[in-house]
């Protein structure tokens, strides 16, 4: 018999970084360049498949700009899942992504699942944060990690099948 899942899952990083780029992958299996930042925050909803479950995301997309980080937590609180997102040619997105991840740690749910995503790996010849740097930190931290690129849909669809399969486990 199949299982039904629905989970609510929060996106949080520096503005820039590709969250929206990210969800709009996603949700949508598409790609903008000239992708506006957001206002706010945007919800989306996805179903994914497994072997022997569906799994519901309900994605909220947060605004990364400083002025709006006061309400990250009306959408974190209560989260089953968080995507915090970094852009791997920028370190000061790095830097933001650690502090995104300790407030979590200290104010979101206990068992809430983490993904760091390492976006815009499109861009190597640009790098600027080594993935082997990064994939340390998650281990350290308990996350899970991956490189992503919205543009080339690298790794977007892996990254929401690993937390939909980790959340299972929850
Ligand atoms: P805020 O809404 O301001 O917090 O930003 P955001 O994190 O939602 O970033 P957004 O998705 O708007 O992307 C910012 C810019 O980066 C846009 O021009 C996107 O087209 C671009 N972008 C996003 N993801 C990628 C990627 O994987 N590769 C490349 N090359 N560009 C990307
Ligand atoms: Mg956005």
């Amino acid at each position: 018999e199949r299982k039904f899942y629905q989970f609510k899952l929060v996106l949080l990083g520096e503005y820039s970084a590709g969250k929206s780029s990210l969800a709009l992958r996603f949700v949508k299996g598409q790609f903008h360049d000239d992708e506006e930042s957001t206002i706010g925050a945007a919800f989306f909803t996805q179903t994914i498949c497994l072997d022997d479950s569906t799994v519901r995301f309900q994605v909220w997309d947060t605004a990364g700009q400083e002025k709006y980080h006061s309400v990250a937590p009306l959408y974190y609180r209560g989260a089953q899942a968080a995507i915090v997102v970094y852009d791997i040619t920028n370190q000061d997105t790095f830097g933001r992504a650690k502090t995104w991840v300790k407030e979590l740690q200290r104010l979101a749910l206990p068992n809430i699942v983490i993904a760091l995503a390492g976006n815009k790996t499109d861009l190597a010849n640009k790098r600027m944060v080594e993935h082997d740097e990064a994939q340390g930190y998650a281990e350290e931290n308990g996350l899970l990690f991956m490189e992503t690129s919205a543009k080339t849909a690298i790794n977007v669809n892996n990254m929401f099948l690993a937390i939909a399969k980790k959340l299972q486990k929850n």
